[in-house]
């Protein structure tokens, strides 16, 4: 049976990618953001060794544009390939996906009633690569597999925190009917407190970042039922990627314990943040559609 056996939260400051390519990230600036994730690194390699990631992100105007804007989307290629966002692709390596895998969580998913976006082919942003260095630094080839997960955080209307969560649950309930062995992670990125541009850039809520790490852990839900225009007004416009790492969380079930945490400010115009989650009751809710849709699935087909 696959599992989901952790749960990662990070910024993706796109800077973070400029300074790991280019050599930089023991300079001054960078040391005490990528020291931060040390602690990580050595426990992802040597302890957790997922074999497979759902990394929930989003895409900033690279796959999509306003032409399309999914809400909830599923990477279920083979490979997906750096983006060039302007100054050519990063030089890292492709992204490797897990179609088995994903196919079935799309299934899954949308007899679970989320009416999933599936991608079979798209090129991957800082939004996801940027994750990948920061647990895995600069191998030649990324050492798990991935299955891209976007968000739309980037044009009005989002989905809610709450609706993140629901999708979340469901993404367990989907991993754990998956009859292969698979050790699963679930990462949710993007944030923390940051504004881009306008009056407001430079904006910056770390007492509030910190009150939104602390309700990842436990058995709390609080965090659910934050609307939007609090992220807007507290974190600033682009605050609102912190929807993401509640998918993170819904997927983790009822309570969670934190390995490992870290935040820092600043990191280009943003405050950066980085947790590790354990599940300690990982059960969540049954769906209320899914085994009915699946029985229906199944006896059409057979
Ligand atoms: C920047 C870009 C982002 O997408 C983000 O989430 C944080 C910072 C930037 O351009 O600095
Ligand atoms: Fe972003």
């Amino acid at each position: 049976m696959a599992r989901i056996t952790a749960g990662v939260g990070s910024s993706h400051v796109p800077l973070l990618g400029v300074a790991a390519d280019q050599g930089k990230d023991q300079d001054a600036y960078f040391k005490p953001i990528f020291d931060g994730y040390e602690w990580t690194r050595k426990w992802i390699a040597d302890e957790a060794k997922p074999d497979v990631v759902i990394l929930v992100y989003n895409d900033h105007a690279s796959a999509f544009d306003m032409s399309i804007v999914p809400t909830f989307a599923i990477g279920c290629g083979e490979r997906y390939a750096p983006a060039d966002e302007g100054w050519g692709p990063r030089p890292v390596p492709d992204v490797i996906g897990h179609p088995d895998l994903a196919w079935h969580i799309a299934q899954s998913l949308i007899l679970d009633e989320f009416d999933m976006t599936i991608i079979n082919e798209m090129d991957v942003d800082h939004g996801l690569t940027v994750p990948l260095t920061m647990m895995y630094g600069a191998p030649e080839a990324w050492p798990v597999k991935v299955i891209p997960l976007a968000v739309n955080v980037v044009t009005y209307p989002p989905p809610s925190g709450n609706r993140c969560w629901a999708l979340g649950e469901a993404i367990a309930r989907a991993v754990n009917s998956f009859g292969e062995d698979l050790n699963v992670q679930i990462w949710g990125t993007g944030g923390m407190s940051h504004q881009l541009q306008g009056p407001r850039a430079g904006l910056i809520n770390a007492e509030w970042d910190n009150r939104f790490m602390d309700g990842l852990v436990g058995d709390t839900q609080a965090l659910r039922s934050i609307p939007h225009i609090e992220y807007l007004r507290e974190t600033g416009s682009e605050g609102i990627e912190m929807v993401m790492w509640l998918i993170m969380r819904g997927a983790l079930g009822k309570s969670t314990k934190c390995l490992h945490r870290h935040y820092h400010v600043p990191c280009s115009n943003t405050a950066i943040g980085h947790i590790v989650l354990e599940p300690v009751d990982g059960t969540v809710p049954p769906s209320p559609t899914l085994e009915g849709n699946n029985a229906a699935a199944q006896s059409a087909i057979s």
